[in-house]
């Protein structure tokens, strides 16, 4: 059978893959820790709920708008007011299916074939996928050492074919963030050299220690319209909201104008409903988002803590998201294969830090359950240490 090209040189998301083996392996009754999840267990926000509910029994659920809702698009203009410091007009926003697919239509709107995105790794591991669906060629800074690159590094992975800078922060997967010093340095170069910085904010609320993530708006010398800056939010993980499948993405009109474009002749607008919840969800705010990251400030502890008893785990502590990183090379440097050897023998799901780019480091999510993070954390170092 006939397959593309393209087809064939994309590969299968490496994290949707191990949640369905971790489901087929728990139905099949084996005793499956899931420390591979992507998504926080907290129910979704009253609000959202309500206002899905009301929408649902009007019976009447339907096309909108390409770029959104109105009464969304209002409560996205007032939450990036109040959190990115810049207060973007409806004409700079896009709702889309979620933050993916916002990061799929900016590629598709900026990226000519064979134009280079850089990125930091570790990277999330759609980055490398999707750039080459657009044709373009991803460009992977590794850091010399630890797990942030220094500005010196990135920017001399820039060339005159770089179209745009991708950068995540707090980080899938290492859950660190890049300092103030870091991104005003990087507005200035990518200003100065006229390519798009996309902004990967989808975890930007859910930092802890009472920390606050620079937002690179703050560091802009330019309008909204004349900026290169790309920011990309979302429910999903802020308002534990997933499976409603709603992001979005504040830029210039002229960059918004062509991801508008694009999205409909894609999927021609977001689901009507889940644009509903979202606005129930925004009305809600700050005081769900305090609470979930209370909630995984903990449970960030207590993953740190059990990753402390390892004899030779390096761990740097995550200062948002709901992930941690730490490198197991000491006992094995193949990810893939210690990721596969630890759910052979303890039954605990975690990803290969291969897909991020990094060998040597699993990823392990604390979104799930205390007891499964310590128990899970539990059953590798009996596995390694003993
Ligand atoms: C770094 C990063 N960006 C974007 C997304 C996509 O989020 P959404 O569920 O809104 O498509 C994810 C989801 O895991 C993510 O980890």
């Amino acid at each position: 059978m006939h397959l593309s090209n393209l087809a064939m040189s994309v590969g299968q998301s490496a994290t949707l893959r191990l949640n369905e083996l971790a489901n087929n392996l728990k139905s099949e009754g084996k005793d499956i820790i899931h420390l591979g999840g992507g998504e926080p267990e907290a129910d979704i926000p009253g609000g959202a709920y309500e206002k899905a509910v009301e929408k649902l029994k009007t019976r009447r659920v339907r096309y909108t708008p390409t770029s959104g809702i109105k009464t969304l698009k209002e409560k996205i203009r007032s939450y990036t007011r109040d959190n990115y410091g810049v207060e973007p007009a409806l004409q700079n926003i896009v709702v889309s299916s979620g933050a993916k697919q916002s990061i799929y239509n900016f590629l598709t709107a900026v990226v000519n074939p064979g134009d280079q995105v850089v990125f930091p790794a570790p990277y999330w591991v759609s980055y490398t996928e999707m750039v080459k669906l657009v044709h373009g060629q991803p460009v992977v800074v590794k850091p010399a050492k630890g797990l942030l690159c220094d500005i010196g590094d990135l920017e001399s992975h820039i060339t005159s074919n770089t179209r745009a800078v991708m950068l995540n922060t707090p980080n899938n997967p290492s859950g660190l963030m890049y300092g103030e010093d870091f991104i005003k340095k990087l507005v200035g170069i990518c200003e100065y050299r006229g390519i798009y910085l996309m902004m990967d904010d989808i975890y930007n609320k859910l930092v802890f220690d009472g920390v606050k993530c620079p937002s690179a708006f703050e560091y802009s010398q330019k309008s909204l319209d004349e900026s290169v800056i790309v920011s990309i939010n979302g429910v999903s993980k802020t308002f534990s909201m997933t499976g409603f499948r709603i992001g979005w993405s504040v830029a210039s009109q002229a960059v918004t104008q062509a991801m508008t474009r694009i999205q409909a002749q894609i999927t021609s607008c977001p689901s009507e409903l889940s644009q509903e919840a979202a606005v129930g969800a925004l009305e809600e705010g700050d005081s769900f988002t305090r609470k979930m990251v209370e909630d995984l400030q903990g449970k960030r502890d207590v993953m740190a803590e059990e990753l402390g008893k390892f004899k030779k785990v390096r761990f740097e502590k995550p200062q948002g998201t709901f992930y941690g990183f730490p490198d197991f090379s000491e006992y094995e440097k193949d990810s893939v294969k210690l990721s596969g050897r630890i759910l052979e023998k303890t039954g605990v799901v975690t990803v290969p830090g291969k897909e991020f780019g990094l060998e040597g480091h699993l990823r392990i999510s604390y979104c799930g359950k205390k007891q499964d993070i310590v128990e899970g954390v539990k059953r590798i170092r009996k596995l390694l240490d003993e």
